[in-house]
């Protein structure tokens, strides 16, 4: 519940009472908060997607959802991707494809593909660029992201 109390999260699989206004995004909440920088602060403006994490399942960008939206929620950052040392899928995809440079973008666009996946839904390359427009990769890797995309949906249950 929201209030003097705090408000209560799940955060990759652990519960959280956050205590800070429900106003606060969940982006400070993650970085500031919590300690999980994974999740990068571009434009700060839901442009960029380089702050996207998973809100039940869902792609969304962290610095426009606040705390009292995902009160009581399950958040899934790029820290709560891995098993252990057993990487993603898709974070072995977007490796093998070498799909980054510097690598700030890389945590948004991995976890868009996660829920991408998710969505069951069949995709062609146009289709990828489209759903991939909101996460923006300022070295321009546009090309090799997409081909790990398109190698994940090749082999999609
Ligand atoms: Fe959230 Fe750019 S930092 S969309």
């Amino acid at each position: 519940m929201a209030g003097e109390e705090g408000i209560d999260i799940e955060v990759n699989g652990t519960l959280f009472r956050i205590e800070a206004p429900a106003q606060r995004n969940l982006l400070d909440v993650l970085r500031d908060d919590l300690k999980l920088t994974g999740s990068k602060r571009g434009c700060d403006a839901g442009d960029c997607g380089a702050c996207t994490v998973l809100l039940d399942g869902e792609a969304v960008n962290a610095c426009l959802a606040t705390l009292g939206y995902c009160e009581g929620r399950r958040v899934t950052s790029i820290e709560g991707l891995s098993d252990g040392p057993q990487l993603h899928r898709v974070q072995q995809a977007f490796l093998a494809k070498g799909a980054l440079l510097c690598g700030f973008c890389t945590p948004g666009m991995i976890m868009a593909t996660v829920a991408l996946l998710g969505g069951n839904k069949p995709f062609g390359r146009d289709d990828i660029k489209a759903y991939l427009n909101g996460n923006v990769c300022r070295c321009g890797c546009y090309e090799v992201i997409v081909d790990a995309v398109e190698a994940l949906l090749a082999h999609a249950e």
